[in-house]
């Protein structure tokens, strides 16, 4: 009884692998903007498993609270493992280069984000 079910499941498994669709995912190109900030780093290491970084860069150029909040849900409500300690670095990365806090030192936000009017 227990060869037989074995040998229909590898059957229904190849079959099944016969009719299976490729699918052929579009190549991530989307990058975090470079900075000499220890946030850019944690950034690399946090950011890039579950989407793509275009939802950091299309965000309205937003407050630190704003950015925390957002460390914050990736954390804890997404599960990201992102550690406490990281966080502040996190936010401070992220709101200097995306957010309102941009200043002419670091590299230019990418064309989709808009320029801060100061
Ligand atoms: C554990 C998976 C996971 C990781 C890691 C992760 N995110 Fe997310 N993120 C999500 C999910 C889930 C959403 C919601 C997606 C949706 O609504 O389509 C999201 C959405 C977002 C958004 C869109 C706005 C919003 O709040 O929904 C931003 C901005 C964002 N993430 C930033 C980040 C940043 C910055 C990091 C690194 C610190 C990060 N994410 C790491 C899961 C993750």
């Amino acid at each position: 009884m227990k060869r037989i079910s074995v040998v229909l499941l590898s059957v229904v498994a190849v079959v099944a692998g016969l009719f299976a669709a490729e699918i052929k995912l579009p190549t991530e190109t989307a990058r975090l903007a470079e900075s000499p900030l220890p946030g850019f780093a944690l950034a690399s290491t946090y950011c890039y498993t579950c989407h793509s970084v275009d939802y950091v860069r299309t965000q309205p150029v937003s407050s630190r609270a704003y950015w925390k909040s957002s460390v914050v849900k990736m954390q804890k409500t997404f599960g990201a493992p992102i550690p406490d300690a990281a966080v502040d670095a996190l936010v401070d990365y992220l709101v200097k280069t995306y957010g309102n806090e941009r200043d002419g030192s670091l590299p230019a936000a990418p064309a989709s984000v808009a320029p801060v009017k100061k």
